[in-house]
């Protein structure tokens, strides 16, 4: 074995893999050549072991619980960014420097309008709808209305494509979340900071001026500065996935909020509220839970806890957890479920079931109880968890269509059904 190189002789002769080397972290083995040169293929379920791309946008190390946006620790970015300057940042792969910022701040707010078409679409739904499927298929329609910026090798188009998303997305989610409650619909204000904004079109009225409390904006920015990149988790592959088709960003941006609600990726925000809550209800009986997430003939999971990279903590959860006390004691709120997740913390972290299997509190476990005290009823969770990342499914997008090597996405299988069979007409069966 050469230094860049590895021998594969598990299949009969000799076959050299390439290495790939990452400037930190991971080294890949390029097994590009495996299947014509050996005839075989990997299989690897849910792709534990296996690279999709090369990526300079996010660097996550599981083992020492570190998450880096291009190379800035995830703590600095919380402490002293915006959620837009990281938007920039992750775009671009830069900070922004004081006139570039001004011009991305002054592009997003000049494009928050939706089409009043849209608003059609927002009354056909009904009023019990999820709003991540209202999220899901308004993103998606917005490409009907920007028939110009389809083209995914166009920079122009994806640029202008990618303000609109990130523009838009609050005003979506606001216009979904106000249908639900029978009330009007709030448009947003050019003079007001995006989470300000967006906490304007949702929580005021058209009939009253309400002021949006400066902690509750910052403290919403500062959440979706944390959810803002992941690498490539379940929706960031789909976005890459599904864009490798040459689909719009729309059209791929739309599929991984899709893939973002399901209840073991972004959906386990709303489950692990409505967990807390169960265990409230039950007079506090957080052992009972505990043990049903050890019962391998009970199906419940303890929501919020595990992860498939991180193995030691998930340095999110860390900073929400001060963060989280913070936001309480600031807003003079109280809440019971903070209480009862900091027990479950406490058991599950000495108790040999999670410590064996490293199973420590995600970013979900405390996001959905400050997203609580920030006045976000709960089904509206996993939705700004998608405002969140956003850009970083559209920094991936980009990278994925600019890169040289990328090839449509499609694995192969190992087929074990029926090898060959005969037709019988039905009334021989
Ligand atoms: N509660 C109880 N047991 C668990 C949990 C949990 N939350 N998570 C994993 N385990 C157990 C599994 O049963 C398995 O046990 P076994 O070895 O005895 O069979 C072992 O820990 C390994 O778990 P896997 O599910 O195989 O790990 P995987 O990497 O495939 O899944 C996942 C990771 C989906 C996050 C999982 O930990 C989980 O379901 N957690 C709860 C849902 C959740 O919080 N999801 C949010 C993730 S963060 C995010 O997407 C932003």
């Amino acid at each position: 074995m050469s230094e860049d190189r590895v021998t594969l002789n598990a299949v009969g002769s000799a076959t050299e893999l390439d290495l790939v080397p990452g400037t930190i972290g991971d080294t890949g083995i390029d097994i590009n050549r495996l299947r014509s040169a050996t005839g075989k293929v990997t299989l690897d379920f849910g792709f534990a072991n296996t690279a999709g791309c090369k990526s300079k946008i996010t660097y996550v190390n599981g083992e020492e619980g570190i998450l880096r946006y291009r190379g800035y620790p995830i703590e600095q970015l919380a402490e002293h960014s915006t959620f837009l300057e990281v938007a920039y940042l992750l775009f671009h792969g830069d900070l922004p420097t004081g006139d570039e910022l001004a011009r991305f701040q002054s592009e997003i707010t000049h494009h928050t309008l939706l089409n009043e078409e849209m608003k059609k679409f927002f009354d056909a739904f009904p009023k019990s709808a999820h709003p991540m499927a209202i999220l899901s298929s308004a993103t998606s329609a917005l490409a009907t209305f920007y028939p110009a910026l389809q083209n995914p090798v166009d920079p122009y188009a994806v640029e202008q494509s990618a303000l609109r998303l990130i523009a838009k997305m609050p005003t979506v989610a606001a216009m979904a979340y106000k249908k639900s409650i029978g009330l009007p619909y709030v448009y947003p204000r050019n003079d007001l900071n995006y989470s300000t904004n967006f906490l304007n079109m949702m929580f005021s009225l058209p009939v009253e001026d309400t002021e949006v409390d400066p902690v509750i904006a910052r403290a919403l920015d500062v959440l979706l500065i944390l959810h803002a990149d992941h690498e490539q988790n379940c929706s960031t592959s789909t976005v890459r996935l599904v864009g490798s088709s040459r689909a719009n960003l729309f059209a791929s941006v739309s599929a991984g909020i899709s893939a973002l609600w399901g209840p073991l990726h972004g959906g386990a925000n709303q489950q692990v509220l409505e967990m807390l809550a169960q265990i409230h209800e039950d007079g506090h009986d957080y052992k009972k839970a505990i043990a049903r997430a050890k019962d391998k003939d009970d199906p419940f999971r303890l929501w919020g806890f595990g992860h498939r990279v991180y193995k030691s903590f998930d340095p999110r959860a860390t900073i929400l957890r001060n963060f989280t006390h913070d936001v309480l004691d600031r807003l003079g709120a109280d809440d019971p479920l903070l209480e009862i997740a900091v027990q479950l913390e406490d058991v599950a972290m000495s108790d040999d079931y999670f410590i064996e299997r490293d199973l420590y509190p995600n970013v979900d476990f405390y996001s959905g109880i400050t997203f609580r005290a920030l006045g976000f009823p709960v089904r509206m969770f996993t939705v700004l968890f998608a405002i969140g990342r956003l850009p970083g499914w559209i920094a991936q997008w980009k990278e994925m269509v600019e890169d040289p090597d990328t090839r449509i996405g499609r694995p192969r299988q190992i087929y074990q059904g029926e090898v060959l069979r005969d037709y019988l007409p039905v009334t021989d069966r």
